[in-house]
């Protein structure tokens, strides 16, 4: 298994070469004083009682069969329409630094119709998964997911479903011109065994499949399985617990910075940011609509809706309309662009749109989107008449916990976005610990 970066003795992989950096100093900062220990106190106090304080749970064991296999499917770009985009091209960091536009690029090229979502820190995911929340366990026990009931057997779980059906949306691993975009009406059950020919049709992925799942006989392999090695991959290896934040909730002092431990007092306090992101992960995992400035192509075929209609889309309630789950807000300083169409591209101007969603929505147009993006916005920058008509449409059903407006001075905006970026662990962006060094098809990584 790849060894884990920790603070202490971060390995630079460098142009091929091995720097062991020595321990440091510890980097518990801050000098105690009278008022450090108050605000501290404060803090614990407000976060305990929004559930923020709960410890992070180790990882179930895998074994190392399991890992290799769920790490050489999501880094291969065979799972692609064009045979060049793997689950990891859009799902790391590394790789999502830099893109041009508040959404990924999906195979085709194609732009998917959402922002990502992170595939990291499992242990705190609640059951809900996707920003419609799509696949989520329901009353019955029965498990809403995108076919109902025709879910295959040996599904274990919400989060199993969210890798079974993750990434296949038509803008994300289907593309165009190719064996999987030519199944008609985009039947799950058949991409999957058009998934598994594909793979399969490698010599090394059999025995993989063998050694990770001992138990199933050769024919039974399905995409069920391959799946749940992915999921089984990410849950133990995209985790991260070294933010400041982690480090405070486990009880070392000095890591947050005055101002990140004022700004807390206003995300717990004041701010009422925790009566939706609230608990270990930063999420309830239920979902809001904020009225947030709609763009990009939306997720329905061309020329239906351009609107994100988010949660009606799944429930067919208009009162879910623009309803978005509540993302975690773990290592928001790294993960811009913001929302669920990534409208947003600094964390402030996410911050800022809480404060009063409403003016916030009817100030927005093309001049609030860098010149980079008028090309990806085709409903933005070129239909700002017809966007005003539907803002009252979207103020319909805005969630009235942010109804009215919140007045924060500027240096409590200033505060509470160094409480955010306290949040994000250091070895964040250090995804190249992933990268598998081969793979059966020979597409590692589509870097
Ligand atoms: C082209 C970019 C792209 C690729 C490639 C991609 N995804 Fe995603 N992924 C997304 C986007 C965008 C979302 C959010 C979509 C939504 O909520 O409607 C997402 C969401 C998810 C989620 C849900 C996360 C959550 O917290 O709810 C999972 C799980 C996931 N993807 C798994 C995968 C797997 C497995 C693959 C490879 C088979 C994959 N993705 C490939 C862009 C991508
Ligand atoms: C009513 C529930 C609610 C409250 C209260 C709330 N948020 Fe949010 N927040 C959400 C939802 C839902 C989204 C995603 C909305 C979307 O994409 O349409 C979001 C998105 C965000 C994002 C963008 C994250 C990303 O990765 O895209 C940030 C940052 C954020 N919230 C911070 C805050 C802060 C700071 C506060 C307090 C001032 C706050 N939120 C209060 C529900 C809430």
């Amino acid at each position: 298994m790849v060894p884990r970066l920790t603070a202490a003795g971060w390995v630079l992989l460098l142009g091929g070469c091995t720097v062991q950096l020595a321990p440091g100093p510890a980097r518990s900062g801050f000098a105690r004083d009278p008022v450090r220990d108050a605000l501290e106190g404060d803090l614990r106090e407000l976060a305990d009682a929004a559930g923020a304080l709960a410890p992070r749970m180790p990882p179930r064991a895998i074994s190392p069969e399991m890992y290799e296999l769920g790490r050489a499917l999501f880094w291969d770009g065979e799972l692609s329409g064009g045979r060049e985009e793997a689950c990891a091209s859009c799902h790391t960091k590394v790789l999502v630094i830099g893109m041009p536009g508040p959404f990924s690029i999906g195979s085709g090229p194609v732009l998917t119709s959402r922002n990502h979502l992170g595939v990291g820190d499992w242990d705190l995911h609640g059951p809900r998964f996707f920003w419609d929340g799509r696949v989520e366990p329901l009353a019955d026990g029965r498990l809403r997911n995108p076919i109902g009931s025709a879910l295959p057997d040996g599904v274990d779980g919400p989060s199993h479903a969210a890798f079974l059906f993750g990434g296949l949306h038509p803008s994300e691993m289907i593309g165009k011109d190719n064996d999987l975009a030519a199944i008609p009406g985009h039947d799950f059950p058949a991409i999957w065994r058009a998934l598994m020919g594909r793979i399969l049709a490698f010599d090394g992925y059999l025995p993989r499949f063998r050694a990770a799942f001992p138990d199933v006989d050769d024919e039974a392999f399905t995409y069920v399985h391959a799946s749940r090695a992915m999921r089984d991959y990410a849950e133990v290896t995209v985790r991260f617990t070294g933010s400041p934040w982690d480090r405070f909730v486990r009880g070392e002092e000095g890591v947050l910075s005055d101002e990140a431990l004022r700004g807390g007092l206003v995300f717990f306090g004041r701010g009422g940011c925790a009566r939706c992101h609230d608990g270990p992960a930063f999420s309830d995992n239920d979902l809001h609509n904020l009225a947030v400035p709609q763009f990009g192509p939306g997720p329905t075929p061309p020329g239906t809706e351009t609107f994100d209609l988010g949660r009606a889309l799944v429930t067919r309630d208009p009162d879910d309309s623009f309803r978005f789950l509540t993302p975690s807000l773990r290592h928001v300083g790294e993960t811009m662009p913001y929302m669920h169409n990534g409208v947003f591209v600094h964390l402030e101007d996410a911050v800022r749109h809480h404060l009063d969603p409403v003016a916030s929505l009817e100030s927005f147009g093309p001049a609030q989107v860098p010149a980079s993006y008028h090309p990806f916005f085709p409903t933005g920058a070129r239909d700002a008449e017809r966007l005003a008509a539907r803002r009252a449409e979207v103020l319909a059903t805005l969630d009235p916990l942010l109804a009215e407006p919140l007045d924060l001075s500027d240096a409590e905006v200033h505060d509470l976005l160094a409480f955010l970026r306290a949040l994000t662990d250091p070895d964040f962006t250090w995804s190249l610990r992933w990268v598998p060094t081969s793979s059966p098809t020979g597409r590692t990584g589509a870097l």
